[in-house]
């Protein structure tokens, strides 16, 4: 699921970029070099159609986990992706200790807040700009039900909240998964499913402490084949160069 966010959103944020920028020199240079405007087009809205699909696909998962499997913590508990009170705690602890105020940053369990915080930005993103997205790609159906002036909203409001999407993903969410100490050269749990078990203990102290010896053993598995791993990298290490050189358009297109 991971890697369809990953290429739908590059897909989204290469396609739309250079339309949001197409009084640039830069974006006619790639419209008429790498991707025409009507390809554009096209492949923005194929893009957006596989997020919707992966966003269903995982809303019917967790239902589906929850309601028919009757697993337990789903929506919440120590193991839920959803915000609870110690994220915010975790969160001011995390800065206090990060600006000095504190010796020890605060100990994680299976959740950081910063992954619930990732996770929860795809929702919010399919809110705002899924909706506005819609709005635009169907202005007929939707002004049938409200104002014409809609549409010129939702072109503001989808056109500057791509902009933080992508500005956030390709600096914050990169240095959280690549760059950050700890995770350097890149954290490919997300890929694997797999940490060494000194990053376990060290990164996620909490669910590791209430595992019993039992649980604990039951979750050991072999490393990955070291051409996987490579593949893997090598992936991860193409997709986050695409996303600085997008970075760099961002930024060169607001200057220009
Ligand atoms: C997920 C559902 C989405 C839908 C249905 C959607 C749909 C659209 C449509 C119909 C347009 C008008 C341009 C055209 O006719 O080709 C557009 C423009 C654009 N989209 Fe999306 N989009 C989606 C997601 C995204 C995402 C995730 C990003 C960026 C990360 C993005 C970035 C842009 C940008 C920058 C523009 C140009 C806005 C401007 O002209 O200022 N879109 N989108």
């Amino acid at each position: 699921m991971h890697l369809g966010i990953i290429l739908s959103f590059l897909t989204l944020a290469g396609t739309g970029l250079p339309l949001k920028y197409s009084h640039t020199e830069l974006a006619n240079w790639i419209a008429n070099n790498i991707v025409g405007f009507r390809a554009a087009a096209v492949l923005h809205r194929l893009a957006a159609t596989l997020v919707f699909i992966i966003f269903a696909v995982h809303l019917i998962m967790l239902l589906y986990k929850r309601f028919v499997k009757k697993k337990k913590g789903v929506f919440w508990g120590p193991d839920s992706l959803v915000p609870r009170w110690q994220d915010f705690i975790d969160f001011f602890n995390h800065i206090a200790y990060f600006i000095g105020a504190k010796k020890k940053p605060p100990k994680f369990g299976r959740w950081t807040y910063w992954e619930k915080f990732d996770y929860f930005a795809v929702f919010w993103g399919m809110v705002i700009i899924g909706v506005s997205g819609l709005t635009l790609w169907f202005p007929e159906i939707f002004t049938k039900l409200m104002p014409g002036w809609l549409i010129n909203a939702a072109h503001i409001i989808h056109s500057e909240e791509a902009l933080l999407a992508t500005g956030f993903i390709f600096t914050v969410h990169f240095f959280n998964t690549h760059l950050r100490p700890g995770a350097f050269p890149m954290d490919e749990v997300i890929f694997t499913g797999r940490m060494t078990e000194e990053a376990f203990k060290e990164e996620r102290p909490l669910e590791y402490e209430k595992l019993t010896e039992e649980e604990y053993k039951a979750r050991l598995t072999s490393p990955l084949p070291l051409w996987m791993k490579r593949l893997f990298y090598i992936a991860g290490y193409t997709f986050l160069g695409i996303g600085f050189i997008l970075l760099v358009v961002i930024i060169l297109g607001t200057l220009i």
